[in-house]
C-alpha cells in the first residue's frame, strides 16, 4: 500500500527510512526523540501516533540524531531486505549512542513484533522493543529502559485502534495526510507476515475517523488517504445504536466533509471491493479515481497457493467492472515474481494479466520467504534466485511499457491538479497530482492569480515520461 510515491519503486522497499520532525515549538521540550520509519503508509501513520504519545510525555521530535535522547526506528518485515536495511541502520546508530551516554535506542513496528525480545539479544544496541499495538506503554518502557532493564512490550491487541489519539503530523507537506481506519489483517495470504506482526483485523470508530479528517481539512489539508491492509473489509459497529458502518458509508462520510477535500484509500483486496464502494466513488467527484488492487500473480494455480481466494478470471472481472463504471479510473497493482512452485507458464500468466488489466502503475517484488508464514511452513521456496530476478525484470519491463502508454494517452487532455509543492527539480515549477494519482509538473508562470500549494488548478498535458506528466496552466 503505497500510493504516495512519486517515482516507480519497482522491487525496492515501499519507502526507505525517513526521519522527520513535527512543527511543534522546540522550546516546549527538554528531551528529544528521533524517529525513522520504514515500510507501508500504516507504519508512517503509526509513527505520528507515537509522536503524539511522546510529545504528551515531554519529548519533542528532532531530525538531528546528535541531540536526540531517544532514537526510534519503526520497522518493516515484509521482505528480508527490509529487515536487513534496519539492521544496518541500527549499527549506524552506535556512534551516536557512544557519543551520548544515556541515549536510548528503540525498535518499533513489525520487526519488533516478529522478533520480540530476540532483538535485544541479537542487537546489543537496542534498549526497547515495542510492537505495533503497545505504543501507549512507550513512556513506561522508556523509564524502565532508562534504569537498565530490558523493556519489551509486543502484546497484540484485539481492540487497540488508537482512535482517541490525535496524531502529530511529522514532516508533512501540509496538504495530504494519512488517516488509519483499521489495524491488522485477517486474510492469511500464505506469503505474508502482516497477520503475524499486526494481529487481528479491527476497525476504528467511524466518528473518530471523520473527526480526524475534518480536523486535517480545517488545518488546510486538501487530501486524506484512508489506510488499512484491506480497507474494503472495514466494518464498525456503533456500540450506542448497534448500527453498522461499511467502508462505502465511511468513504461517503469523509467525502461529505468538503468537496475541496480529496479522499483516497488503500489497499483494496480484489475479493472484497464491492459495487457499493464503486458507486460511492462515482457519486463524489472528490473521491479520487484511483484504485490500488494488488493482483500478486496472474495464475489461478499460484493464486490458490497464495491463498488469495480469487481466480485470474474473478480478478479480471473486477477490473472490467471498474473500467465499465469509471473509465477514467486508474488502477495499480502489487505483483510477486517467483512464488513457490511458479513455472514459466505461471509467469507468462502474470505478464498477460498485466497486459489485460493495463495497469497504470505497479509495485513489483520477487518472493522473499518470511519465517512463520503459511508458505514457509507448507511449500518449498523452490524458484532459484536468478530465475526470480529474471522474471521480475521481465515484469518490470512489461510495466515500463504500460506506464509509458498510460501517460502517453494523457497528451492533449486536461486535468484538475492539486498542488503539493515545488517540483523536485526546480522551484519555478509546481508539482501536483491528478485524481488518478498521476504526478504533474508545470511552470508556475502563466497563472492568472498567484498560486500556493493546496490550490486546485487545471492543467493541459503537453508532454510525459513514464513517471511524470508535464503541462501548462489552462
Ligand atoms: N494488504 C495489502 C498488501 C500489504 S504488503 C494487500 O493485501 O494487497 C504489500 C505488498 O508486498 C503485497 O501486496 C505483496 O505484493 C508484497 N509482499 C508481501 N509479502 C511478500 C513476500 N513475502 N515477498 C515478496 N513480496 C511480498
Ligand atoms: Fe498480507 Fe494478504 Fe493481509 Fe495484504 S491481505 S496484509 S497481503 S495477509
Ligand atoms: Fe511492513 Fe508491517 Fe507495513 S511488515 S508493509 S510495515 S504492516
Amino acid at each position: 500500500m503505497e500510493l504516495f510515491t512519486t517515482a516507480t519503486k519497482e522491487h525496492d522497499e515501499l519507502r526507505q527510512g525517513e526521519a522527520y520532525e513535527s512543527a511543534q515549538n522546540k522550546a516546549a521540550f527538554s528531551k528529544f526523540f528521533y524517529v525513522e520509519s520504514y515500510g507501508c503508509a500504516m507504519n508512517f501513520a503509526d509513527s505520528e501516533v507515537v509522536a503524539s504519545i511522546l510529545e504528551k510525555n515531554g519529548y519533542g521530535s528532532t531530525r538531528n540524531l546528535e541531540i536526540a535522547d531517544l532514537i526510534l526506528i519503526n520497522t518493516c518485515s515484509i521482505r528480508e531486505k527490509a529487515e536487513l536495511t534496519v539492521r544496518k541502520r541500527l549499527t549506524e546508530f552506535r556512534k551516536y549512542k557512544q557519543q551520548k551516554p544515556g541515549m536510548l535506542v528503540g525498535v518499533l513496528g513489525c520487526m519488533a513484533e516478529r522478533l520480540k525480545s530476540k532483538l535485544l539479544e541479537e542487537e546489543k544496541l537496542v534498549d526497547l522493543v515495542v510492537g505495533p499495538d503497545a505504543y501507549r506503554t512507550l513512556p513506561d518502557l522508556i523509564i524502565e529502559a532508562g534504569t537498565g532493564q530490558k523493556a519489551v512490550n509486543v502484546l497484540l491487541s484485539r481492540d487497540e485502534t488508537y482512535s482517541d489519539i490525535s496524531p502529530v503530523r511529522l514532516d508533512s507537506n501540509g496538504i495530504s495526510g494519512f488517516v488509519s481506519i483499521m489495524r491488522g489483517c485477517n486474510n492469511m495470504c500464505s506469503f505474508c507476515v502482516v497477520p503475524f506482526t499486526r494481529g487481528r483485523e479491527r476497525s476504528r470508530d467511524a466518528f473518530s475517523i471523520v473527526a480526524e479528517s475534518k480536523d486535517l481539512f480545517d488545518k488546510g489539508y486538501k487530501e486524506v488517504t484512508l489506510l488499512g491492509q484491506n480497507v474494503d473489509s472495514y466494518y464498525w459497529t456503533n456500540p450506542e445504536t448497534n448500527t453498522q458502518v461499511t467502508f462505502a458509508q465511511l468513504l461517503e462520510s469523509v467525502a461529505l466533509i468538503s468537496p475541496l477535500l480529496r479522499v483516497r484509500f488503500s489497499t483494496s483486496h480484489p475479493k472484497d471491493i464491492t459495487d457499493e464502494v464503486l458507486f460511492t466513488m462515482m457519486k463524489y467527484p472528490n473521491i479520487c479515481k484511483y484504485i490500488h488492487l494488488p493482483v500478486q500473480s496472474g495464475s489461478t494455480r499460484v493464486l490458490q497457493l497464495m491463498n488469495r481466494t480469487y481466480t485470474r478470471e474473478w480478478y479480471l472481472a473486477k477490473v472490467v467492472r471498474i473500467r465499465e463504471l469509471m473509465p477514467e479510473c486508474s488502477i495499480s497493482a502489487d505483483i510477486i515474481a517467483g512464488f513457490c512452485t511458479e513455472t514459466e507458464e505461471d509467469h507468462q500468466d502474470t505478464m498477460s494479466i498485466m497486459q489485460l488489466a493495463q495497469y497504470d502503475y505497479a509495485y513489483m517484488y520477487f518472493y522473499s520467504e518470511r519465517p512463520g508464514t503459511l508458505a514457509e511452513k507448507r511449500y518449498e521456496d523452490d524458484v532459484p534466485l536468478d530465475v526470480k530476478k529474471r522474471r521480475l525484470q521481465e515484469i518490470v519491463d512489461v510495466q515500463w511499457h504500460l506506464s509509458n502508454d498510460s501517460n502517453k494517452k494523457e497528451l492533449g487532455k486536461s486535468y484538475e491538479v492539486l498542488i503539493e509543492g515545488n517540483s523536485k527539480k526546480s522551484d519555478l515549477h509546481w508539482m501536483g497530482r491528478t485524481s488518478q494519482n498521476k504526478v504533474v509538473v508545470f511552470p508556475k508562470a502563466g497563472a492568472l492569480k498567484p498560486l500556493v500549494k493546496g490550490d486546485y488548478v487545471h492543467i493541459l498535458i503537453t508532454d510525459y515520461t513514464k513517471g511524470t506528466l508535464m503541462g501548462t496552466i489552462k
